[in-house]
């Protein structure tokens, strides 16, 4: 398992933690792997009951580590492992609890939405960043944020990618709780060892009727949105973007988000 992605069990549930803080736990190819191999794991071991996912030191995730966007001089780039995750997410039967503290941007917001519960703490900026990016939103977001925010609110969210404070993002309903950063981690794995003491197939049957009307729509839109995605990332427009990124200067680090 790499160290940038570190996975523990406390008590019935297994804690998984982004664990990249020079980059704000930006997530790369092989974070990719250790995290669907993690959602593996947590689906068959008949001792776990519940994931926690958060981040270290701070923060959750800037999200997808935008390096792996650019096309190699070759045509290939290093970002179709992303996938595993996405799949391995979806195919996961037991409930995941989300600790979000500090930046959630890009695929550490649209995570949310298959988590089943989410823990903010009140520090945390939640952002959909893909339009500004030259990118669609990715794993089912343009489905599912507005089965959970509204119509008019998922598309001010995924259109104008402007950080989202825990407050708001309570109110809309994408978040469970909000509490102060001090307490997010306690009490994100509290709600955690409380899913995992509950009559095991009593949970994983409520959860998976609970997910029955979405479950193959979602599975459709990530291949939709996998290809629209694919395209856009390979243009002119996005490819100069991630370069701008990737190249700017420290200055222009600090200003953003
Ligand atoms: N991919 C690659 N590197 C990233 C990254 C990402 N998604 N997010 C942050 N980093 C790197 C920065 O380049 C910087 O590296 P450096 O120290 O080598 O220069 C380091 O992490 C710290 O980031 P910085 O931007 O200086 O921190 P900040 O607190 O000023 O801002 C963010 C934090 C998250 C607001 C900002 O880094 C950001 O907007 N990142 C991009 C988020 C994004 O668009 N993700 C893609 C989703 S598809």
């Amino acid at each position: 398992m790499s160290a940038e992605v570190l996975v523990q069990v406390d008590e019935r549930v297994l804690v998984v933690t982004l664990n990249r803080p020079a980059k704000k736990n930006a997530i790369t190819a092989s974070m990719y792997g250790a995290l669907a191999a993690a959602m593996t794991d947590a689906d068959r071991r008949d001792d776990i009951q519940a994931v926690l996912l958060k981040g270290a030191a701070g923060n959750f995730t800037s999200g997808n580590d935008i390096g792996m966007f650019v096309d190699a001089p070759d045509g290939a780039h290093r970002g179709s492992r992303a996938n595993d995750f996405l799949l391995g997410m979806t195919a996961l039967r037991k409930p995941v609890v989300a600790c979000v503290c500090g930046h959630a941007v890009g695929i550490g917001a649209t995570v949310l939405l298959h988590c089943d519960y989410v823990v903010a703490s009140d520090d945390a900026r939640i952002r959909f960043p893909f339009v500004d990016l030259g990118l669609c939103p990715e794993f089912a977001s343009t489905l599912l944020l507005q089965h959970v925010v509204g119509r008019n609110k998922a598309t001010e969210w995924l259109l104008l990618g402007a950080p989202i404070p825990a407050a708001e993002a309570h109110l809309a309903g994408l978040v469970n709780r909000v509490v102060p950063v001090a307490m997010v981690g306690e009490e994100a794995l509290s709600v955690a060892k409380r899913l995992a003491t509950k009559p095991r197939e009593a949970l994983l049957a409520t959860r998976s009727l609970i997910r029955e009307s979405t479950d193959q729509l979602v599975q459709a839109r990530l291949q939709r949105e996998g290809t629209v995605f694919d395209a856009l990332r390979r243009s002119r427009e996005a490819q100069d973007i991630f370069q701008h990124f990737l190249q700017r200067e420290p200055a222009m680090a600090s200003s953003r988000g």
